[in-house]
């Protein structure tokens, strides 16, 4: 099969690469690059030129951002291309489009990269689905922040001193508000919603990060027995899900607490099939590019032809998920001491903790907040 790659970055490449060495029934005969940097044949930086291929049976997008990679995708859809992409924040945005075009144009579309990385999650969710209704995931699906905090706990280092150091070694960005306010896995947690419920998942979902998170935040949960993990859940039963993304004090006892440095841990539960866990690199040229692969390839032998679709019309109810919460803050709050300086406040839904953050950040801008899971 002849394809097309739209964006040769970090992902990109490795897709080219490990194409090249690996897969002998792909080829790589067109990619979409900025025009001054059209170094290789195969490059052109007309979107266009590649549509009038026929040639062209699959376009691989993994330039980023919503706009023009939205526009391609649907365009790519509509011409009766499958599409591969690594993209989570178009996907987040545009899923439910792109899922009707594809249907409509009968192709394959592919998400596998855009959540977890190299970690087969998405097929992971799909293969239970054959079988299981899901009824709940959770996951560190942003291996920057992991990276953050397991270096935070094991360096005694501060914040910002470990921030510096990731983005030094290219694990974050210059600006690292997407990953470190949750923003990153808000994407991730509404795609794998939308995979695993069947559902064009509510976008605005009740979202906080670890940018005020501390030493002496970590401190405090370690003498609890607990440390701290930035996790995207989502639960559904009765016909209803919820999903949110928050900080969890987890026990310093479970899986998700021993994850070192920028791995990712996403885990579901099923109907017949039980608690599930996937484990591996969230990010990377070779892992990502691996996945984009794993999706050709499935796409090429005809072995997996995902089919999103969204009319099971579960309805949001974010009274789902509930927790206790702690929040290091001087804001004047009504709750129970849990530590210096900290407060437990019992039984909030995730939005209602997310709308209690807020009343404190407007009085201590340094306030953190972390989910106390009710059930360990
Ligand atoms: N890196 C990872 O490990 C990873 C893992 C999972 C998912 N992803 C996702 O995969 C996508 C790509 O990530 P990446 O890390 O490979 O990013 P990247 O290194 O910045 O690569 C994207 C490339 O596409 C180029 N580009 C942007 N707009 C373009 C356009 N209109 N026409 C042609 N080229 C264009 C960029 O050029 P400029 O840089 O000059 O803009 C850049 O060279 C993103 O959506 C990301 O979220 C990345």
């Amino acid at each position: 099969m002849k394809i097309a790659l739209l964006g040769y970055g970090t992902v990109g490449r490795g897709v080219d690469r490990i194409i090249r060495e690996r897969v002998p029934d792909v080829e790589v005969t067109r990619i979409l690059e900025l025009p001054d940097r059209l170094s290789d044949p195969r490059m052109t930086a007309s979107f266009d030129e590649i549509l009038a291929d026929d040639a062209v049976e699959l376009v691989v997008e993994c330039m980023g951002g919503i706009e023009p990679a939205h526009t391609y995708i649907a365009s790519a859809l509509r011409s009766g291309r499958h599409v591969v992409t690594s993209n989570k924040a178009v996907v987040a945005a545009h899923l439910a489009e792109f899922a009707a075009l594809a249907h409509a144009a009968g192709v394959g579309l592919y998400l596998e990269a855009a959540v977890g990385g190299g970690v087969p999650w998405i097929a992971g969710i799909e293969k239970v689905r054959r079988v299981d209704d899901v009824t709940s995931f959770s996951g560190i699906m942003n291996g920057t922040t992991n990276y953050i905090v397991d270096a935070m706990r094991k360096e005694r280092a501060d914040f910002a001193e470990v921030l510096a150091e990731a983005q030094r070694l290219g694990y974050a960005e210059r600006d690292p508000s997407a990953d470190i306010d949750g923003v990153d896995v808000r994407n991730k947690t509404i795609i794998s919603a939308s995979v695993a419920f069947d559902v064009a998942c509510e976008k605005d979902l009740p979202t906080s990060g670890i940018r005020n998170l501390t030493l002496a935040d970590l401190e405090l949960f370690s003498a609890h027995g607990r440390t701290v993990k930035l996790l995207g859940r989502g639960v559904a039963g009765n016909g209803r899900y919820a999903a949110a993304v928050e900080p969890v004090a987890v026990a310093a006892s479970s899986l998700e607490a021993a994850v070192p440095s920028n791995f990712n841990l996403l885990t579901l539960d099923g109907t017949t099939v039980g608690e599930l866990r996937f484990y591996g690199q969230g990010a990377g040229s070779l892992p990502t590019g691996n996945a984009i692969v794993q999706d050709v390839l499935d796409c090429v032998t005809g072995a997996r032809r995902p089919v999103y679709d969204f009319s099971r019309a579960l309805a949001y109810d974010p009274s789902l998920l509930r927790s206790d919460y702690v929040l290091r803050t001087t804001a004047a709050l009504d709750g129970e001491p849990y530590g210096p300086g900290a407060l437990l406040v019992r039984d909030l839904t995730a939005e209602g903790a997310r709308a209690l953050l807020d009343e404190a950040l407007a009085s201590d801008p340094t306030t953190f907040m972390a989910a106390l899971p009710r059930e360990d």
